[in-house]
C-alpha cells in the first residue's frame, strides 16, 4: 500500500516500479486493495481493446460489438475525456502481473435530456465473477466523489443485465427509474446521491 501522501499527489508513477510506468501514466491505485491498477487508455492498448469490445458475451447488452475500428475510435473518445473533463474510463490490469482485465471509470451520459456522470465497467470474460468489477466501480466512485466533488453517480442499465446490476447495488446505487436511451432502447437508470 502506497503511503496517503504519495496517492493524493495525482500522480503517483514516480513511487511505482518500472514495470507499472511502460503501459501509460497510471493514475492511480485502488485505494482498498493491491489487485487492481488503473491507468489512461493509449493507442498501445488496441488489441486488448479491440478484444474486450469485440466480445459477443461482453457486448450482449450493446447493439452490436464494436470492430477494431470502433475500438479505436473508444480509446480517442477516453482520451478526449481525459482532457477535457479529468476522467474517463480507464484500463484495469492486475497489479501482480500487469494483465489486462478490462476497463472500468466514468463517463458523461445523458439521460431523459441531463447530464448524469456514469460509472462503467467491462471485464473480460475470463476473469470475471472474481469481484474485479466490484472492487474497480467502487473505486470509481470513490474518486467521483472526493476527487471529483461529484454528489450524485450513476449506471444506465440494461433491465436484463443483472451482473451489472449486481455491481451497482454492490457500490451503492439503487435502481432510481425505468426509461429510455436515446436510441430508445428499455434502461434502469441506477443512482446514488450524496
Ligand atoms: C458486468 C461485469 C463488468 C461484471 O464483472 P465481474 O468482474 O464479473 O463482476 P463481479 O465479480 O464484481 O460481480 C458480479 C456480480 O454479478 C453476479 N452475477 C454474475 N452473473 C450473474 C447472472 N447471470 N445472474 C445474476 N447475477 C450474476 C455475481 O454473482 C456477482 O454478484 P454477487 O457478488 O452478489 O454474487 C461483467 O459481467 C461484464 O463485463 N459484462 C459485460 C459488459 C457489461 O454489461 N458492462 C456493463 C454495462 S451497463
Amino acid at each position: 500500500m502506497l503511503p496517503e501522501s504519495a496517492r493524493l499527489a495525482g500522480s503517483i508513477a514516480r513511487v511505482l516500479p518500472e514495470s507499472a510506468r511502460l503501459a501509460g501514466s497510471i493514475v492511480w491505485v485502488l485505494p482498498e486493495s493491491a489487485r487492481l491498477w488503473f491507468r489512461e487508455m493509449s493507442t498501445g492498448d488496441l488489441d486488448d481493446m479491440a478484444a474486450l469490445l469485440g466480445d459477443p458475451d461482453v457486448m450482449r447488452y450493446y447493439p452490436a460489438s464494436k470492430t477494431r475500428h470502433e475500438a479505436m475510435q473508444w480509446i480517442e473518445w477516453n482520451q478526449g475525456l481525459y482532457q477535457s473533463r479529468g476522467y474517463g474510463l480507464w484500463i484495469m490490469t492486475l497489479s501482480e502481473s500487469g494483465e489486462f482485465v478490462g476497463d472500468c471509470g466514468l463517463t458523461p451520459q445523458f439521460v431523459d435530456g441531463r447530464e448524469e456522470l456514469e460509472v462503467g465497467y467491462h471485464v473480460l470474460p475470463s476473469l470475471q465473477s472474481k469481484g474485479y468489477a466490484t472492487e474497480a466501480a467502487a473505486a470509481a466512485r470513490d474518486f467521483a466523489r472526493d476527487r471529483l466533488g461529484a454528489r450524485r453517480l450513476t449506471a444506465i442499465i440494461d433491465p436484463a443485465n443483472r451482473p451489472s446490476q449486481r455491481v451497482a447495488e454492490k457500490i451503492g446505487l439503487h435502481p432510481e427509474k425505468r426509461t429510455r436511451n436515446r436510441s430508445g432502447t428499455d434502461i434502469v437508470l441506477y443512482a446514488a446521491d450524496w
